[in-house]
């Protein structure tokens, strides 16, 4: 008997969807999450973590507009051995809606929920053991030098979270909360009972005040190895492209690679990898697939695409 990944009972959503204005004009006409960080789409990286995590079965959240490039890009998902799916969000109505646009997607699962403009590096161990939770709800505490920014979580003497504030004036500790969050099924029912907030968004940070509040919530904090950053502004989206290439040209190895990730994770065989790396073409991208493919085969499979 095999045992299940741990993912594999989770369904997991990228949120890929808003108008990026702080981006302006690079987003006008172009989805922020499909603007290059360094050298791949921004959302590789929160798809990539998912999967890391052991999640296969994925669906993009995104507007309208931006749909058909996340749908050209991404397809069914079967080329990297696992599924994607597609909804729209009609209008950026707040995080926590994601869980009502994924309300059949979801089914009777548990769901695992990460913003297409999160960056993540590091060992995806965190993510693995917050989806072995089977009830109640996991969230994530980082370091940040500017909290106010951020959902702020506050932890008491023993480190137990004693509370959330959404990008508070005064923050009462200096641990952002960041877009990954990990629930049981409840969570639909818990997003359809929150009351818009003042900027008339089901907010994330109300839901999570609502595991909170019934002893339901976990919180871990990542630790110093980790890496996380976020992408949404000018600024940020430069720093995380100057991080991902210096670790990337540091060590020979890629962040946020899909199809590395399938590979590593058994979901996909060297074979396919090798088509993978084929259809990059000359490319850097595609130079490193070929090379994982071939490395791990002693080079006895041929590229032949
Ligand atoms: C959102 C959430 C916030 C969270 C952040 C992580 O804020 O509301 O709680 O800490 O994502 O990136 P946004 O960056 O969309 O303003």
């Amino acid at each position: 008997m095999t045992t299940a990944q741990p993912g594999s009972q989770w369904k997991g959503i990228v949120l890929s969807g808003g108008k990026g204005t702080r981006l302006y004009p690079v987003t006008r006409v172009c989805s922020k999450q499909l603007l290059p960080v360094y050298d791949k789409p921004m959302v590789y990286y929160p798809i990539s973590t998912l999967m890391w995590g052991g999640i296969r079965d994925i669906m993009i959240i995104s507007t309208s507009e931006d749909m058909p490039h996340f749908k050209e890009l991404l397809k069914d998902g079967s080329q990297l051995g696992i599924r994607f799916s597609y909804a729209i969000q009609p209008e950026p109505k707040g995080i926590a809606q994601a869980f009502l646009v994924g309300e059949e997607f979801i089914g009777s699962s548990s769901a695992c929920l990460i913003l297409g403009d999160n960056l993540f590096h590091g060992d995806a161990s965190f993510l693995r053991r917050a989806l072995q939770e089977e009830s109640g709800g996991t969230i994530f505490g980082y370091a940040v030098s500017n909290p106010s920014r951020y959902g702020v979580v506050e932890f008491d003497k023993s480190g137990k979270a004693v509370s959330i504030e959404e990008k508070p004036k005064r923050p009462k500790s200096h641990f952002a909360v960041p877009g990954l969050y990990c629930y049981d099924n409840r969570v639909i029912e818990r997003a359809k009972a929150l009351k818009p907030s003042e900027r008339d968004e089901l907010e994330i940070t109300d839901l999570n005040k609502a595991y909170l509040k019934s002893g339901e919530l976990r919180v871990e904090v990542l630790g110093r190895g980790m890496a996380w950053l976020d992408t949404g502004t000018p600024e940020s989206l430069l720093e995380a492209g100057s991080f991902v290439g210096t670790i990337e040209r540091r060590q020979g190895i890629k962040i946020g690679c899909p199809e590395e990730a399938a590979f590593r994770m058994g979901y996909i065989d060297a074979r396919q990898l090798m088509r993978l790396a084929g259809e990059a073409g000359n490319s850097s991208y595609g130079q490193y697939l070929l090379s994982i493919a071939k490395e791990e085969t002693g080079g006895l499979i041929e590229d032949r695409g």
